[in-house]
């Protein structure tokens, strides 16, 4: 294992005041600290108010002993009710999950690898979230979701936007505004059963960004076609674990995210018309840069976009 000697800014020096009798992390934890941010400390974000467990930075991991860990246990009473989307409850005596397999039309596979399954229950991959139970969340275990990465150039009078302090091209994206958390977001959403990730990626962003929902037959055709090219240039950035604010020790996000880039601007992109639909309450085309501050992962999906561009961060 490798081990760093502190002082480290951010995350690490969090750990520095903890942990100044040990004087050392590992680079694991200072992984597992970035992917347990969001889902840990404070209240779970529903609205029955039910608090975290304290997780301290150096015992997110499982293979750190943690005896007095003794979260709350919480799934909230919409999941409880059996939507089609949700999984019964573990002791239900006929349900019997594939884990770490495709278990029918749900795939319960980890795009990380396999989880281990502790006293019946899958355990969260990444470590201890401070609450056990589903929460918001309807599957155990993995739930999938994909995400569109919508991009193109800034572009004023004509001609793309330099950055002055980086001297880089500035590049936008399409950019929602969660129903649920009011947080601004990636238009993406959950897989459903049988459903490939790359269709679920489409569906969401007309969804969501150009509300397909209340589109005519007619206009619907029109929009996918107008979008085919666009969307047969996807490349993947992202495949994994999410750090979700639903997240719990038995229920997590993982995401698939693809960009969709424009870089010719007559393309589509520069005419297309956003409404928001669906679980979005508004859309708009947000400039990239490091300020961004979105939903559960979104910024480093976004960062890995800006990189891949050498567009300004
Ligand atoms: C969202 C995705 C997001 C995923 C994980 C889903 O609800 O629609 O955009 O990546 O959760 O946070």
């Amino acid at each position: 294992m490798i081990i760093h000697q502190l002082p480290l800014d951010g995350a690490g020096s969090m750990l520095h005041a903890k942990n100044a009798a040990v004087n050392i992390i590992t680079l694991s934890t200072l992984s597992s600290i970035k992917m347990h941010t969001k889902c840990r400390g404070g209240f779970y974000p529903s609205s029955d108010k039910v608090p975290r467990g304290e997780v301290p930075d150096d015992k997110i991991e499982w293979s750190i002993a943690f005896p007095e860990y003794k979260p709350r246990q919480y799934t909230a009473a919409h999941i409880l009710s059996g939507p089609s989307y949700a999984d019964p409850d573990i002791s239900k005596p006929d349900f019997k999950p594939r884990w770490n397999a495709k278990d029918g039309n749900v795939n319960r596979c980890s795009h990380e690898g396999p989880y281990t399954i502790v006293d019946g229950f899958p355990r969260n991959i990444h470590g201890r979230t401070g609450i056990t139970g589903r929460g918001l969340l309807g599957r155990w275990g993995p739930n999938h979701a994909g995400d569109p990465i919508v991009t193109r150039w800034k572009m004023v009078s004509g001609k793309k936007v330099l950055h002055e302090g980086t001297g880089r091209f500035v590049l936008q994206f399409i950019c929602i505004q969660r129903r649920d958390s009011g947080e601004w977001a990636i238009p993406g959403g959950m897989v459903d059963p049988g459903e490939l990730v790359s269709t679920t990626i489409k569906r969401e962003f007309q969804e969501e960004a150009l509300n397909s929902l209340e589109m005519t037959e007619e206009k619907k055709k029109q929009t996918e076609q107008q979008l085919k090219d666009l969307f047969q240039r996807g490349e993947e950035v992202y495949s994994g674990y999410v750090d979700d604010p639903r997240n719990t020790d038995n229920a997590w996000m993982e995401t698939i995210a693809y960009n969709f880039h424009e870089d010719n601007e007559d393309g589509i992109l520069y005419s297309l018309q956003l409404h928001a639909g669906d679980d979005a309450k508004a859309v708009k085309w947000q400039d990239i840069s490091m300020q961004l501050n979105l939903y559960a992962s979104h910024r480093e999906f976004i960062q890995t976009v800006a990189e891949k561009h050498n567009a300004h961060w």
